[in-house]
């Protein structure tokens, strides 16, 4: 099938589907017309793509995993990722932490997926918000890249993020109220994994103490696989949470890439 050709089939696979919907809902002319204002609108807003992404970018993602040859699942890349300087002691945190905001502590072995065999020299990209949800969109707070050791291991200290959300003032935040949803993240840590340049995997980590976990706004973002479970403890006034989550990647195949 050429692009062309491609392109028509989904087309009209599309609206044959959206068709159904028409007649199920009993949707009128009137109504079409304010969903198509309201595209306008959204549009307009420049959150299409992020729609998108809420919607049905893990459909494709989970897809492209089933033809891959396994290891951790892959996850949305996200709006927020940048290029990243090297943090090797693995201190992300660009400036000293409040002594309010909980600490976070997450360790663990990047392994190949076929061999069981830890990856030394994997470069391991973090990025994530912080504990009021917010991402540093400047510089490289809460940001940099991490490389595995002599045993595949990597280590991070930086702050345990939060849940954030993003639309409370444009057209997809009243599209989610409208439906009595929330339009929520629930706190995560993004990573990429690159091995001899090669980027192998794109996915997110879920921090256990979301309150989210079950309510993410991006469709099928949060499985049990990606959670990691979080242990607390209380240090000079400091609370510090501490996980380990290992990585497994296919260095033969960037298959299981999620972008
Ligand atoms: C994120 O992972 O940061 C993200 C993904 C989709 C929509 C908004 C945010
Ligand atoms: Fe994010």
């Amino acid at each position: 099938m050429n692009d062309q050709e491609r392109l028509r089939a989904i087309w009209d696979r599309s609206v044959e589907k959206l068709k159904e919907v028409v007649r199920e809902f009993d949707i009128t002319e009137d109504e079409l017309h304010i969903a198509g204002a309201y595209f306008n609108r959204l549009g307009q807003s420049g959150m299409c793509p992020s729609l998108i992404d809420v919607a049905l970018a893990m459909t494709s993602i989970d897809a492209k995993r089933q033809r891959s040859h396994g290891g951790t699942r892959a996850n949305l890349t996200g709006p927020y990722h940048a290029q990243h300087p090297v943090k090797a002691d693995g201190n992300l945190c660009d400036t000293p932490p409040a002594p309010d905001a909980p600490r976070l502590e997450m360790s663990g072995v990047v392994t190949d997926v076929a061999t069981g065999q830890p990856i030394a020299g994997a470069e391991v990209d973090f990025w994530h918000a912080d504990h009021n949800g917010i991402y540093d969109r400047q510089g490289n707070h809460l940001r940099g890249i991490v490389p595995t050791d002599e045993q595949g291991r990597y280590r991070i200290n930086t702050l345990l993020p939060n849940d954030y959300s993003e639309h409370d003032f444009d057209p997809l935040g009243e599209l989610f109220r409208a439906m009595g949803r929330t339009n929520t993240r629930a706190a995560h840590v993004h990573v990429k994994v690159c091995v001899n340049g090669v980027d192998l995997l794109t996915t997110q980590l879920f921090m256990s103490t979301s309150n989210m976990l079950k309510d993410d706004y991006v469709e099928g973002a949060v499985t049990d696989d990606l959670i990691v479970a979080l242990q607390k403890r209380e240090e000079n006034g400091v609370t510090i949470y501490s996980g380990q989550f290992d990585i497994a990647v296919a260095p033969e195949t960037s298959a299981a890439t999620a972008s």
